[in-house]
């Protein structure tokens, strides 16, 4: 049945015009300064630096003080992105950013970053799909360029979880932290790789183990909600994390597959940090030696759609991601939602 599927999807693949790929082009991420440690949490709630660290993977997460918006996450990645690649701003076509931490329910964070930066003429909009948000904002923006109707495209990745975390609440708030990246997306040159593929799935059924369900039309903000902590991350750890080991697994595969590729055959294999332990069950099934698997966890805990870009400026730093790598990007988040991506570093 794999295999059917797997035919008639790259059969679709060929159909489309491959002329025009995106690539990314540059990078930038930004963390707010302030450092929540393990032995912080263990003052806060019952738990321990060695069950956290044992469990997760997690050692420090980061978190923004109050008044600090996705947007500002957003607005400091972007700069650093400029700062690493000069560029006018004022060329960018699209911005999408993937968030489930926007600065409020409207207008987008991808209006407040343009209005920040001061880019006169762009449009943009947010993307929700939880801690796949960044692979998704990506895939989208990248449609913009392989249509043609844009040559240059920010994707941005941006979280400020600490603002739905309930601190009394142990099993949620030793995951997450705060975080954002952004990329720029270009047109590849002709017979440039780019980004190659990709494949995504939701699956609704997943949005009972892991929401927050204050604040929107069902649930809209009232006493009771914030009597009954409906504004806070609700989530069931072990069934997330069942779904998201083999999911992660399941996507990869398929796309390697797809692309006739095996995962000894790829350079660097960034996933979303949600859990070292997850990370590592998936690169064991792809037999991916542990030195091509990015881990930083230990620093940034789980940023949701800022893991991945945060993730790519970790392998470049430590020397594992350079022009021409194959890249393999995975993320499973609330939704459910999934994601991989398969990518030609190209500077
Ligand atoms: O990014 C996408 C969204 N999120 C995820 O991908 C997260 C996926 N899930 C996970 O990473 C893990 O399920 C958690 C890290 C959230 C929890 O780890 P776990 O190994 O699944 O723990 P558990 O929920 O099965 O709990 C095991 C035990 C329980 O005690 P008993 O019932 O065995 O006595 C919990 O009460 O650990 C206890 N526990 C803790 N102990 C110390 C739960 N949280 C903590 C804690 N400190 N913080």
């Amino acid at each position: 049945m794999i295999q059917n599927d797997c035919a008639v999807i790259l059969f679709r693949r060929t159909l489309l015009p491959t002329t025009r790929r995106a690539k990314i082009t540059a990078l930038g991420t930004y963390v707010p300064p302030r450092v929540l440690t393990n032995k912080h949490l263990e003052k806060m709630v019952d738990t321990t630096d060695q069950w956290i660290l044992e469990r997760t993977g997690i050692r420090e997460r980061h978190l923004a003080d109050k008044g600090v918006a996705a947007s500002d996450l957003a607005v400091e990645a972007v700069k650093k992105l400029v700062a690493s690649h000069p560029f006018d701003l004022q060329e960018v076509d699209v911005i999408v950013v993937g968030t489930v931490t926007p600065d409020m329910m409207y207008p987008s964070t991808a209006c407040l970053v343009q209005h920040k930066l001061s880019i006169a003429r762009t449009w943009g909009f947010d993307v929700s799909a939880g801690c796949s948000g960044f692979v998704y904002a990506l895939n989208a923006g990248a449609q913009f360029i392989e249509s043609g109707r844009a040559k240059k495209v920010l994707v941005i990745g941006a979280d400020v979880n600490s603002s739905m975390t309930d601190f009394t609440d142990r099993a949620v708030c030793i995951i997450f932290g705060d975080g954002a990246g952004a990329v720029l997306l270009e047109p590849a040159e002709e017979g440039e790789d780019g980004i190659i593929d990709y494949e995504a799935q939701i699956e609704g059924m997943g949005g009972q183990y892991l929401y927050m369900p204050g604040g929107g039309s069902l649930n809209p903000a009232s006493h009771e909600t914030v009597d009954k902590k409906m504004h806070y991350i609700h989530q069931d750890g072990q069934q997330v994390f069942k779904y998201a080991v083999k999911k992660m697994s399941e996507m990869t595969e398929r796309l390697l597959r797809k692309n006739g590729l095996t995962g000894q055959e790829v350079d660097c294999f960034i996933a979303h940090q949600a859990n070292m332990r997850i990370i590592k069950a998936t690169a064991d099934r792809l037999k991916m030696p542990t030195e091509k698997v990015i881990i930083n966890i230990d620093r940034y805990g789980n940023t949701t759609a800022g893991t991945i870009p945060l993730a790519m400026q970790t392998a470049i730093d430590e020397g594992k991601l350079k022009k021409g790598d194959l890249v393999l990007l995975a993320a499973v988040g609330a939704g459910f939602t999934s994601g991989t991506t398969l990518l030609r570093w190209a500077y």
